[in-house]
Formats: C-alpha cells, structure tokens, sequence
C-alpha cells in the first residue's frame, strides 16, 4: 500500500500543466467502440480509471492500441460480446458508459450494475429511464442491467434530475436510434459536450448539448476519426486551490478558463488574485484569506468534485464559512481526518459549518476518495509539519503524476511504501 508523505509549509510556485478530463475521457472512450472504424483519441490521461475502462472495452472485443501513455486507438469492429462483467463496473461506475454505446450500436447490452458508491447513494433510475423511452425493454436480473431493442425509436426525455451520467448515456444511444430525440434538462458540464463534439466527429447528429436542451437526429453509422479530449477543469481547480492553501502563485496551464469560472469566482472571494490568459490561469494569493459560502450544483454552478479542496481552503481562512452539497448526500467524509489535522468543522446535514484556524498541523490521514484524498493532500502541504496520506490509490484513479506535478512547484511531497521510507523521507526533511 503506498503513501504520500508531505512536509508542509512550502508556498507553491512555478508553473503545470493540465491534462485531459478523465470524466470526459471516460464517455469518449466508450463512445468510440461505436463505430466499426478506428478511432483515435489524444489528451488522455493516464489514470487508473481510464485503464480499467480500456481492459473492459478490451474485455467485450474490441481492438484496443496504446499507441503513447496519452494516446489510444479503438476498433469496436471485432466486438464480440455485449456484456460487462462486474469486475470493472465495481473499480468504475463510469462503464456503464458502455450500456448507451452498446445499446445504441447493437440495441443489446448487458452491463453489471453498479454498486454503492463511497459519496452516497448513486442511483441510474434515470439512464434506464432514457433508454425504456427510447424503446428498449430494461430488465434487472442477477445483479446485471440488461436492455434490448428491436430497433431504437427518437423521443421526447425530460429529466427530472440534472444528471451528467444520465444525459450522456442517453445521448449515446439516441445517437443511433431512428429518428429525432430531445433530451431536456440535460447537464451542461463541460465533458457532456466533448463526448457531443467527439460523437459528431464520428457523423453523429447532436445540438445543443452545454444548454439544457439536447437535440439528437439519429443516424445507422458512425465513423473514424481523431479526437483529443478537453483539459481537465477539476484537475486545474485542485492545483489553483493548493496554490491558494499555501499562498503561492501558480500558473495552471492548458486550461480553458471559462470552464473554470465558479473556482475562480470563489478564489476571488477568499481574496486571492485570479489572472486569465487564453489557456491558462495564475493564482496568486498572498493574504490571508476570508470566509465565504459556497453551494455545489451542477455546472455552469460551484463543482460537487470542487467542494473538499474548498472546504480545505476554507479551513484555514478568516471567520466562519459554509459548504452546502446539493448533489451528493454523503460526501462529507474526509470532515473527521481533516479535524486531526486541526480544522474545525461542523456538519449538519448537508451543510459544513467551518470556522478557520490559523493553519492545519500534519497528521496521518486515510483519503476517504478521490477528490477528497486531493483536498487532503492540499490540507498537508499547507500544514506545519509531516502529514502522511493514505489508501491514495483513490487519488491516482483520477490525478497523473500527481506528486511529479506538486513537487515540481516546490512541495515536499513523495510517494512511499512503506514505515522505513516514510522515516527516511522525515530525516531528510528535518
Ligand atoms: C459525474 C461525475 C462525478 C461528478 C458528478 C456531478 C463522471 C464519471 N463522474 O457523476 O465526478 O461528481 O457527475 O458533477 O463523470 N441521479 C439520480 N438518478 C440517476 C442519475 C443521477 O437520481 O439516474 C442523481 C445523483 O444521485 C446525484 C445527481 O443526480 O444526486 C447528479 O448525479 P450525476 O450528474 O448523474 O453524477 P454522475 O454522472 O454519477
């Protein structure tokens, strides 16, 4: 089992760069095993959820070429079989991802269904809602989603929630059913139109996706082509944050900005300096920070996968700050390790009630997930003296080389292995 053990303290200063959106990656990916041509894909990142969807991809068939570590090429031509066992679906929710795209090429798919999740409950009633409009019969038997259909048929979907997964599995299908479907109150998260743009490079009929109407003209074939996948904007809000948490200034390169504006609004707040170039941001952040409210909502709103890194910000500002989660119910989780570092945090509900102290002091945590062992990791570069983070395989499912990149910015920070290393790496750094 492997750590990260932080000495804290160290402004971050220099310049990262960004990679691809593992949230859009993810859909891409299994979008491009629909067509019987080769695709390839750009910008990937490579992180432990983009393989393990590859292996299931790989698993159902289809010809799958790592050309580099950010480059790959898929050929669902040699599909064999439309079911996805719950090997993968239990490592990542996202292949379900591969019941739209099989449902919409073969109008048959077999998907695992997917487990309880660390951030809440996580339910799909609303992808197999899309799908039973669309025509399919939707069955749930011995733990497997199973949808079939004679043909797909175009329609009319609302639903009732935003949903990012939902609204994509549904456009995937829709996009090689018959005839038009509109999908409204569709989510506008920045990777729901990149999996648009990437399934109409491949001749598929999409408009208005990044509004909450999308409008689908279905077509038989999809076809070739190459494709490189946004950057990824909760990647590049993790790093402006932990140039906040420790009053650095960082430039966070190949961004968009404009898919940055909820962090940006909120590093305003706290009063940090937030400069926008075409594709990159610089955080400055010299004064102590202040308090501030933030809500997470679906997108263009504060992101849910934004809200620790801020309760960590907001942890060590002036005053008494809130953290609403309006998307997750339990993602709250890391509040317990983040007050052994000395945060003083109250929840109720689904509200953080946070006043700050003037700093964190290192301790050994568990990342709870993903984001969460991110903001976690902030908190200990900030934090006087070691902190040790464990079970960070949650963190290497969605950020690469993330020690590589924090350490390229000045933080003392490695990835060990075990007690001995953890001891080395303390003497070296007293
Ligand atoms: C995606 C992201 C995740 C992010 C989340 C919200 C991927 C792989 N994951 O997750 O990182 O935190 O968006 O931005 O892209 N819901 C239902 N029924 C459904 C589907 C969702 O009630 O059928 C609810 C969920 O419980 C949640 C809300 O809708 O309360 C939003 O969830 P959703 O946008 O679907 O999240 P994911 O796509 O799972």
């Amino acid at each position: 089992m492997e750590q990260y053990v932080i000495k804290g303290g160290n402004p971050l200063v220099g310049e990262v760069e960004i990679g691809g959106a593992k949230n859009a990656a993810l859909a891409i990916l299994a979008a491009s095993i629909m067509a019987d041509e080769t695709i390839t894909i750009d910008n990937l990142p490579n992180v432990r959820d983009i393989n393990v969807l590859l292996g299931a991809i790989e698993g159902i068939g289809a010809v799958v070429e790592r050309i580099d570590a950010h480059t790959v090429k898929i050929n669902g031509s040699t599909i064999s079989g439309m079911t996805v066992d719950y090997e993968y679906i239990k490592k990542i929710r996202a292949s379900y991802y591969l019941l739209g795209a099989l449902l919409g090429k073969y109008k048959k798919a077999e998907v695992a269904l997917p487990g309880g999740c660390d951030i809440g409950s996580r339910p799909i009633d609303l992808h197999l809602k899309g799908f039973r409009a669309l025509g399919a019969r939707v069955d749930i038997q011995h733990g497997l989603i199973a949808a079939e259909a004679d043909h797909l048929k175009g329609t009319h979907i609302y639903l009732d929630k935003v949903s990012v997964g939902a609204t994509i599995n549904i456009m995937m299908a829709a996009a090689m059913a018959e005839g038009k479907t509109i999908i409204e109150n569709a989510a506008k998260e920045p990777h729901v139109v990149d999996v648009a743009n990437f399934l109409n490079s491949m001749g598929a009929g999409i408009r208005g996706a990044g509004t909450d109407v999308i409008r689908i003209v279905g077509v038989e074939k999809l076809h070739k082509t190459e494709y490189s996948i946004i950057p990824d904007q909760i990647e590049a809000g993790t790093f402006m944050f932990a140039a906040a948490a420790t009053r650095g200034d960082v430039t966070v390169k190949n961004v968009i900005p404009k898919h940055l504006e909820a962090t940006t609004a909120k590093l305003l707040e706290v009063g940090c300096e937030v400069e926008e170039f075409d594709d990159a941001v610089r955080v400055v952040c010299a004064k102590p920070m202040h308090h501030t409210q933030v809500t997470t909502l679906p997108y263009p709103g504060f992101p849910t996968d934004m809200q620790p890194q801020m309760a960590v910000i907001l942890g060590i500002a002036d005053g008494t700050s809130t953290v609403t989660e309006s998307i997750f119910e339990n993602r709250f989780k890391y509040v317990d390790e983040l007050t052994r570092m000395g945060a003083n945090i109250k929840v109720e509900s689904n509200i953080a009630i946070i006043t700050g102290v003037e700093k964190y002091t290192g301790a050994r945590v568990s990342a709870p997930d993903l984001r969460a062992g991110a903001a976690l990791v902030i908190a200990g570069l900030a934090a006087e003296g070691i902190t040790i983070v464990d079970d960070i395989y949650y963190i290497e499912r969605g950020y690469e080389n993330f020690e590589e990149k924090l350490a390229s910015l000045g933080a003392q920070i490695e990835k060990v292995s075990s007690e001995k290393e953890i001891q080395k790496f303390t003497l070296k750094v007293s």
